[in-house]
């Protein structure tokens, strides 16, 4: 891998080279001439597909020659449940979202809470689960279609995802795992495991209908290591190989890295409070000048300028207007404050109506998620450590209130078109 940048499933961090990603990680670039074939195939090209924020995939122009031919795929993307949700997060769930109206697509989502607990030595298992419920929620938030999407976490659907699981595991050896991620002989067992839980959702919905079914992942480019793993052993297990979208990182306020839950400061969360997002959103790194005289004299620099990457990543969708706003700085004709309180302005009502959403998907969490989980561990397990269970005890009772039997069936699921 590069010296100056880092891209694993567990770690991101540098200033990354797109380009270079994707010959070393050898996908292919969402060019042009595919950007052409989408527009005429649904009738538009999203922004984040114009921008090239997603910039990369594998197999696409297979997924759309299948669903030429009347075959439709199956979209599946997923989260590690290690923190709350911040709004690089949600730029690839959005972005799912648009693929599933757009092609009518059911959605598999998978919550990888088994994963976040074997590699944070810090988190306990429920609160990984806790998260996967808060997630869900931000999941539900952008409205995605109840009949056609199912959210599971490891923990709760692991009766459904081991015997997958094992198949895929069964052709992966130690060595593929460690030259793939990076494992030494201090890793746990449980770490190198996991790829083929993850792998597991792309042939779950062949295995329910029988018939091999196309899959696409729409991903952020650290999962690709994953995938080259699941697409490799696919065919020995005679499924399809799963094709993927691939998008950049939305970068943290303070310019560079990705927005990054190591940094609270320079990341906004879907749950900050509008005080607390513009106050974030003010203090962010632009690419303004040191004096005001001198920004009207010189311009600022906006390939730089953290703010406007939130304008061209999730908040000026109107190409004309972004546009135009990056020639005003380069022209020194807007200063960098007014530039921040429009878009703290932009932020605050966007989370103002998310959190909306967001409090609603409490009443819909049972139209999403599917559960073959049995209390079993719960009860058996002695009482723990008093503060913890307090912590939690908001959260999960809400969570585990929801008996198997009140959430959708496995059966009703497979009524998927
Ligand atoms: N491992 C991913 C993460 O840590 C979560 C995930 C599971 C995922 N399945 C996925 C992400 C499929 C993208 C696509 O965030």
């Amino acid at each position: 891998m590069n010296q100056d940048f880092t891209v694993t499933p567990w770690d991101v961090s540098g200033k990354i080279d797109y380009k270079k990603l994707i010959e070393e990680f050898g996908t292919e670039p969402i060019d042009n001439d595919l950007l052409d074939r989408w527009q005429c195939l649904t009738g538009s090209v999203p922004f984040a597909m114009r921008r090239k924020i997603f910039f990369s995939h594998r197999d696409l122009k297979w997924v759309l020659d299948r669903y030429e031919a009347g075959e439709k795929f199956v979209l599946y993307t997923g989260r590690g449940p290690s923190g709350h949700t911040h709004l690089g997060h949600l730029m690839p769930w959005m972005f799912t979202k648009y693929l599933q109206d757009a092609f009518d697509a059911p959605l598999y989502f998978q919550m990888t809470d088994d994963e976040k607990f074997m590699y944070k030595p810090e988190l306990a298992q429920k609160e990984a689960m806790s998260y996967a419920y808060e997630n869900a929620l931000d999941v539900i938030a952008l409205g995605f279609d109840p009949k056609k999407t199912r959210i599971f976490s490891d923990y709760e659907y692991s009766k459904t995802l081991y015997r997958i699981a094992t198949e895929v595991a069964k052709k992966i050896t130690f060595s593929t795992a460690k030259a793939v991620f990076g494992f030494d002989n201090s890793t746990n067992i449980g770490m190198i495991f996991f790829t083929a839980m993850q792998s597991a959702p792309a042939f779950l919905p062949s295995v329910e209908a029988g018939k091999n079914i196309p899959v696409l992942i729409p991903q952020a480019i650290d999962q690709d290591p994953h995938f080259r793993v699941t697409r490799d052993i696919a065919p020995k297990l005679g499924y399809y190989k799963p094709a993927a979208m691939h998008c950049t990182f939305l970068p943290g306020l303070g310019g560079s890295d990705k927005m990054s839950a190591s940094k609270p400061e320079m990341t906004i969360y879907t749950i900050d409070d509008p005080k607390t997002a513009r106050k974030k959103i003010l203090s962010a790194f632009t690419g303004g000048r040191t004096s005001i005289q001198e920004q009207k004299e010189q311009g600022g620099v906006p390939s730089i300028c953290a703010v406007f990457q939130y304008y061209y990543y999730l908040f000026e969708m109107d190409q004309e207007k972004l546009d135009q706003r990056e020639q005003k700085c380069l022209k020194g004709e807007i200063m960098c404050g007014e530039c921040k309180q429009d878009l703290a302005d932009r932020v605050v009502s966007f989370l103002e109506k998310h959190q909306e959403n967001r409090e609603k998907a409490k009443d819909k969490i049972e139209d999403f998620i599917v559960s073959d989980y049995s209390a079993t561990y719960d009860k058996l397990k002695r009482p723990q450590d008093k503060k913890e269970v307090a912590k939690l005890k908001k959260t999960m009772k809400e969570y585990c209130s929801v008996k198997d039997g009140d959430r959708i069936s496995i059966e009703k699921c497979k009524n998927f078109k």
